[in-house]
């Protein structure tokens, strides 16, 4: 008997959809081609649901989702929202009440593509970057007093717990293993300057390092590991760090890796539900013009794969997108350059799986 897999879909804002749905063709031919069922169910949170009714995600929709094997969003952003509105209410509490505590992020050039560094290839940029994802300033800890006077203070603290801390680090040991490359990790935080939380980060990752002798252990502070990531990318194996670090050098390492066309994300709980995403926003613009790239949602879906243990047919999305950019058909990753269309990217990376 074929294995079935549940699928939360969320396809969210503006071009979200139209990415998702390429996303399903390519997870589709992988089914078919592996032998495992997937069965999609459809949520509407985003811009439009909270417009017209002004809920972002209910309590009662994390209970929907804990039933499923795995989430997949497309993109959430609404020109008529503030922003933070739908980034807290539905990004952040999704990762906090499932406790999706890593925040995976492949980096890697495939060839075809363009980078912005000079002289690098495929075979120079291709790590992973493994974020926390629930802690740190993203706690929410903190307070402001005298709002509005001229001596206002403010404060939003940097928590962390050592179990917090051991899991991450844990999981990011167990990564670079099992990714088997160069077999190094590379803490980047910055323990000259943060000496509570950064020697909480960097005794665990020593501790728990003793237990894994095969894994080289590395470390940069965060402001050398921006400018490494521009001059030596091949020099990273696997990186792990604090969430706040983590999401500003992740932007670096999308545009290293051509953009957000192709940069791709998981929120991950190893032990519960998952979610996987494009790392690319709503693109409001371009809604419903069929002109947008799916290859980074298309790329989210292989990891959603993999993270569901179905890793021979991750690997073949990987490679089919990698034959896809690799091939010349797809002349940019840019909106409306593709020199094909949205459905058509789509198509082309179903075929080659
Ligand atoms: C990301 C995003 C989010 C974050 C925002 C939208 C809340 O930038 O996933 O990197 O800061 O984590
Ligand atoms: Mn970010």
């Amino acid at each position: 008997m074929s294995k079935t897999y549940k699928i939360a879909v969320i396809p969210g804002d503006g071009t979200g959809p139209e990415v998702v749905r390429e996303g399903m063709k390519v997870l589709n031919a992988a089914a078919a081609k592996f032998g495992f069922k997937l069965e999609y169910q459809n949520f509407d949170f985003g811009g439009d649901r909270y417009l017209r009714t002004g809920e972002t995600l209910p309590d009662s929709a994390i209970n929907d989702m804990k039933q499923f094997n795995a989430i997949y969003l497309g993109a959430i952003g609404h020109p008529d929202v503030k922003p933070g509105i739908l980034e807290v209410g539905i990004l952040l509490k999704m990762r906090f009440s499932l406790d999706q505590y890593i925040n995976l992020r492949p980096v890697k050039l495939y060839p075809g593509v363009e980078t912005p560094l000079k002289d690098k290839g495929p075979e120079d940029i291709d790590f992973v970057v493994i974020r926390e994802n629930t802690g740190g300033i993203y706690t929410g800890v903190g307070g402001a007093v005298q709002v509005g006077t001229p001596n206002e203070i403010a404060t939003q603290v940097m928590v962390y717990s050592r179990p917090v801390v051991e899991r991450c680090i844990r999981y990011a040991y167990e990564y670079t293993r099992r990714r088997n490359k160069r077999k190094q990790l590379t803490l980047v935080h910055k323990t000259n300057v943060l000496t509570y939380c950064g020697d909480l980060w960097n005794r665990t990752f020593k501790e728990v390092g003793n237990e894994y002798p095969d894994i080289k252990q590395d470390y940069n502070h965060v402001d050398a590991a921006n400018m490494w990531f521009v001059k030596s990318p091949e020099f990273y194996d696997v990186v792990v760090t604090e969430n706040l670090f983590g999401d500003i050098i992740t932007d670096l390492a999308a545009i290293i890796q051509g953009g957000l066309g192709i940069a791709a994300g998981g929120n991950i709980n190893p032990q519960g539900v998952s979610m996987f995403e494009p790392m690319g926003g709503s693109a409001p613009k371009y809604t419903g013009q069929n002109i947008i790239n799916p290859l980074a949602a298309i790329s989210a879906a292989g990891m959603m794969l993999d993270t569901l243990g179905e890793t021979e047919a991750a690997k073949a999305v990987d490679s089919a997108i990698s034959q896809a950019l690799g091939s010349g058909k797809i002349k940019s990753l840019a909106a409306g350059k593709m020199g094909m269309s949205t459905s058509e990217v789509g198509d082309f990376v179903a075929s080659l799986i």
